[in-house]
């Protein structure tokens, strides 16, 4: 069997003296959408900030395609960075108020592919389309678009950035009902097309239900059990 794209080991996280979670462990594998459920406090985000590097965690390892990011150089981290991207609960605080959609969503492209501009402004339109942005959305400023607008732009630009592993926390539990189902399909369709696999962070059992392979379940600052989920729509 090939290597999981994310392995996490023994994971603890203590702030001062008291412990959020300790021996957390669990692995996804590639184009697997990997549940994380538990209550408001129990350390989800939490967990999901340390896989992308943006805490450290007190105890443990997190493999990332077999490489253990917490033990690497700085150089090797830059590199692998783009490939594992996180989408946070607060979509909005990822854009630039400032800056049109458009320019928004092609700014990580800018920075990162070495584009020239025709080819820069070709592919951001290929990713709006995929992503079911119409141009009307991308002449706006972000204050003038919806939560799911938003959240279409913030997957516009992370799949800008070919990323094997998208931690997703609480990606929809701003939206309404019917567009939280058109996001969480848009992001089945980024899974199929790209292989990307996700940790999809969640308090809401029935999104996870819906979508996920399997789902961890995170009580008492440990996971009691994984679910395995036979018919995630997406299977
Ligand atoms: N930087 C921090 N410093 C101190 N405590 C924190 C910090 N980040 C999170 N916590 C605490 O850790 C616990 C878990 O938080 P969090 O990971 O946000 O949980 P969840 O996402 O499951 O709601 C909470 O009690 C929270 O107050
Ligand atoms: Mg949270």
């Amino acid at each position: 069997m090939s290597l999981p794209v994310l392995a996490v080991n023994e994971l603890a996280m203590k702030f001062g003296n008291s412990e959020v979670f300790k021996n957390v462990s669990f692995s996804v594998e590639a184009g697997e959408t990997f549940g994380l459920f538990g209550k408001s406090g129990s350390g989800k985000t939490t967990i999901g900030r340390c896989i992308v590097g943006l805490e450290k965690p007190t105890y443990g390892k997190i493999l990332v395609q077999g490489k253990d990011i917490l033990r690497m150089g700085k150089k090797e981290f830059r590199e692998l960075r783009p490939k594992v991207q996180m989408i946070f609960q607060h979509p909005e605080t990822s854009l630039d108020p400032r800056m049109k959609a458009f320019e928004n969503l092609i700014e990580p492209l800018k920075l990162h592919s070495g584009l020239k501009k025709n080819a820069l402004l070709e592919r951001g339109e290929e990713l709006a389309e995929l992503t079911g942005l119409r141009p009307e959305h991308l002449a706006r400023y972000p204050s003038h678009l919806s939560g799911g607008e938003i959240q279409r732009i913030v997957l516009a630009r992370i799949m800008s950035l070919s990323p094997a592993f998208v931690v997703a926390d609480e990606p929809t539990s701003m939206l309404d009902v019917s567009v939280q189902a058109q996001i969480l399909r848009l992001m089945q369709k980024l899974q199929k097309e790209t292989g990307v696999s996700y940790l999809l962070i969640s308090h809401d059992l029935e999104v996870l239900r819906r979508v996920c392979h399997r789902i961890a379940y995170l009580e008492d600052g440990t996971i009691t059990s994984v679910e395995n989920i036979k018919r995630g729509i997406n299977t």
